[in-house]
């Protein structure tokens, strides 16, 4: 396969100082690699510096136009020789601006199809199950494949795949003009990224293993940025060997370890929304630039050699008021003209962060979104807008099953041991602020009506499997008699659940497995499936 160097650029420029003569010698290289060339740009540019430090003797004799001026600590010329060195005549593609996903424009401008879908990498080859149009149907699924397998591993889960088709129809239809970077820390479950990058997102990563994951999907890496504002050094040095170049920073300290470590690597300024939007989890507390904290960090940025291409923010996940983007979208324009006025080059990277819900709630925000982008940046053709969901795709696909492991009876009040909990799928409750729901499925003890409609129903505790006493999932919630070895169904179960267990007491905490299925998507567009 065609793999390595294709073409070699050399700058050379001089300073004088004395009778010393420094070289400076740029060298851009392009390399091709056959990996990462699905996305036509496997084509990556790398520049290094060499130094070289002659002394003169003589009359310096090469470049006759050396300006004789001693006095100046370092004089600079304007002479730069260009050698062209093209190994094999090849015509190189235009540099696509950086982030801006190929596979998203065509998607966006095409209805979405499953077939992709079924061939992508973390899909193809697995057994994916089409939902009947019935409305239990995932609960039927779930007793399909208890009913099969009955000693299967417990807790399990089910991706379906109809549902993400579904929400990446919505994002495009609803808000054409932001680029969806999937935030992998959400739910890295690897046939939702296969999926989602099969479907034309990009992807946010948070750390060198999330880049793992997204790259061995065979993700080009210019199609994720690293948007976590404080990242270890070492982890800086991967992105750089593996060419994931967009990252963002709130901090001088930051950008002293891109210049080091990454210096080709392009920055956005997270800054800290002006409103509160009242989100669940709120990541003002932690991230993003205060205003009177902005010129400097641009300054630093442009100091060290480093490109500042836009701005980021995040108004907070779950349940944030969509007002906030209003503000932080119009924060974000003036930083955009602070960076023109410092004599910077021109920002054109909006990002918008992640804080979405699927729903009606997503229509809202799409609404609010479109309007302040159209208010602040006007129709500027240059603009590259960009979103970071996580919680959006993930949280509605997927639907846990747990097992009942353990029952006690007192008085009115029935108590269940199931064997996943705060410490596993289910932490969502204790860090996502998460309220969780449940179905019951007595397939053991009922199996001739499962869900137990209309049977009688107590006041019933739910506990996970660990010995804290935390580790309680539901109070006080309504269920019907259940037994050992029947089990809970619980829906919406995506978003931020097996990224965040843990190990605690030794249960390995996240779901064994993960089943996939499909539902006809609700598609907001005429299409046919296949
Ligand atoms: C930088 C960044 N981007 C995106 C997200 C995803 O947010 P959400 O799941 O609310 O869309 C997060 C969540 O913490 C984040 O920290």
């Amino acid at each position: 396969m065609l793999s390595g160097l294709v073409a070699l650029e050399c700058k050379a420029q001089y300073f004088i100082h004395g009778r010393f003569c420094m070289y400076q010698i740029h060298v851009n290289y392009y390399i091709f690699n056959h990996a990462t060339s699905g996305s036509s740009k496997g084509f990556t540019e790398k520049h290094m510096v060499f130094w070289v430090c002659v002394y003169i003797y003589g009359l310096h004799s090469g470049f006759s136009n050396v300006p004789d001026n001693k006095d100046s600590l370092f004089s600079a010329s304007s002479l730069s020789l260009r050698l062209s060195l093209h190994f094999v005549t090849i015509t190189l593609p235009p540099k696509m601006p950086t982030l801006v996903s190929e596979a998203f424009q065509a998607n966006g401008a095409e209805p979405l199809s499953l077939k992709p879908v079924f061939s992508a990498s973390g899909v193809k080859g697995k057994r994916v199950t089409a939902l009947s149009p019935k409305e239990n149907a995932l609960t039927d699924f779930i007793q399909t494949v208890i009913a099969e397998k009955p000693d299967i591993d417990s807790p399990f889960s089910v991706l379906d795949l109809g549902v993400v088709l579904g929400l990446m129809d919505k994002w495009t239809s609803k808000l054409p003009t932001v680029q969806p970077f999937y935030a992998v820390k959400c739910n890295p479950n690897l046939s939702l990224v296969g999926t989602l990058a099969a479907l034309g997102a990009n992807f946010d990563c948070a750390s060198k293993a999330e880049i793992e994951a997204v790259l061995s999907l065979g993700v080009s890496p210019d199609r994720i940025i690293y948007a976590n504002p404080c990242k270890s050094a070492s982890h800086i040095r991967y992105a750089a060997s593996v060419g994931v170049n967009v990252t963002t920073y709130d901090s001088k300290d930051e950008v002293e370890k891109i210049r080091k470590y990454h210096p080709t690597c392009e920055l956005l300024l997270r800054i800290k929304p002006p409103q509160d939007s009242g989100a669940r989890s709120s990541l003002g507390l932690k991230y993003g630039a205060l205003p009177e904290e902005v010129p400097e960090l641009l300054s630093a940025a442009h100091a060290a050699g480093l490109k500042v291409t836009g701005v980021s923010f995040h108004i907070g996940s779950g349940g944030a008021d969509a007002q906030a983007y209003q503000g932080a979208i119009s924060a974000a324009k003036s930083i955009f003209d602070t960076a023109s006025k410092l004599g910077m080059p021109r920002m054109r990277v909006l990002d918008i962060g992640g804080g979405f819900t699927s729903g009606a709630a997503f229509d809202a925000a799409a609404v609010k979104i479109n309007a302040a982008i159209e208010g602040s940046f006007g129709n500027d053709e240059e603009l590259v807008v960009i979103g970071e969901p996580g919680r959006y795709f993930a949280e509605t696909a997927f639907t846990l099953a747990t097992k009942v492991i353990g029952k006690r009876v007192r008085g009115e009040l029935r108590e269940y041991w199931i064997d996943d909990g705060i410490y596993g799928t289910l932490n969502n409750i204790v860090f996502d602020y998460a309220t969780v729901t449940c179905m019951p499925l007595a397939c053991t003890s009922k199996p001739e009506d499962p869900s137990c409609r209309d049977l009688k129903t107590f006041s019933s505790t739910v506990f996970g499997p660990t010995c804290d006493s935390l580790d309680t999932v539901l109070t006080d919630y309504q269920l019907p008699e259940l037994h050992v070895n029947d089990w809970l169904v619980f829906p919406n179960m995506g978003a931020y659940t097996t990224s965040s267990g843990t190990n605690f007491n030794g249960f390995s905490s996240s779901v064994k497995s993960t089943f996939l299925a499909y539902s006809n998507p609700i598609i907001t567009r005429e299409q046919t499936m296949f």
